[in-house]
């Protein structure tokens, strides 16, 4: 008989996922703040934000001042919650459920701005979804995404204390790319993660049609430096700004 734990999926942990974000989490305080920053958002710009969740980052971009949001999640749980955050505060986004990969119901150079915040490492296919964004971006489109630092994120690393007393991470297997499950049972990542490579992610920008034009590895604010300390003199997030060329 087959003993192990079933693995979390996205939809059985969305109400999970909604508190949390409720209740105040620091590492996607921080993201999202990134986020806006890497989008400059434009007043006339038409922004889709794709593996939204419950629309965290959504809601950010429309008050922010784009002219439209569109949130777009695999998860039908995620998309629910979304639109009940939608119903008791309206701001006309409207959310979609919808393959990252493909985004098949969205028509070709529709959008000024893609996001996506921490949502490629949980896509299993990221050279499809760059080709989906890039299908879906207008000419000199921007591509902005906030990942976790796959140098300081891999696989079972874990946060342990120097000999003189500071939190570092011990990572044992960054170059090995894979789909792996966290076992901490009140992890974000128990739904499952696929580590890559920082050069892979890098590498497939660059390969997919867009150019670099801005990253950053931000620094922990006020909440997350409570919560998680190591991560003011580590980055728990890579970001960047990638412009569609050709
Ligand atoms: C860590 S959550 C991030 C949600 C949101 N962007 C945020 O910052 O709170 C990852 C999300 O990726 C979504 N996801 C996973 N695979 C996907 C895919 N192929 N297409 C669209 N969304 C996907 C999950 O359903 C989940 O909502």
């Amino acid at each position: 008989m087959n003993t192990e734990p079933q693995a979390a999926t996205w939809s059985g942990i969305a109400d999970w996922y909604d508190n949390l974000l409720q209740s105040g989490s620091g590492p996607h305080e921080l993201a999202v703040q990134t986020l806006l920053r890497l989008s400059a958002t434009a007043p006339d710009a038409d922004v889709l934000d794709i593996a939204c969740g419950q629309g965290h980052a959504s809601r950010a971009l429309a008050r922010a001042g784009a002219r439209s949001v569109t949130g777009a999640d695999l998860a039908p749980e995620m998309i629910a919650a979304a639109r009940r955050h939608e119903a008791d505060e309206p701001l006309g986004i409207e959310y979609l459920v919808e393959d990252a990969a493909t985004l098949h119901a969205l028509p070709d150079a529709a959008f000024d701005l893609v996001t996506c915040q921490l949502g490629l490492m949980d896509i299993p296919d990221l050279t499809a979804t760059l080709t989906a964004v890039h299908r879906v971006l207008r000419p000199a489109g921007a591509f902005v995404f906030v990942i976790g630092h796959p140098c300081f994120l891999a696989p079972d690393a874990r946060t342990i204390t120097t000999a003189d007393g500071r939190p570092a991470r011990l990572i044992t297997d960054y170059l090995h790319e894979r789909f792996w499950t966290s076992r901490n049972p009140r992890g974000v990542r128990r739904a499952g993660n696929h580590h890559r490579t920082l050069a892979t992610y890098l590498n497939s920008i660059l390969t997919g049609g867009f150019t670099l034009e801005l990253v950053k590895e931000p620094t922990a604010g006020t909440l997350l430096a409570q919560q998680q300390p190591v991560y003011r003199a580590i980055p728990i997030f890579f970001a960047a700004r990638a412009r569609k060329t050709h």
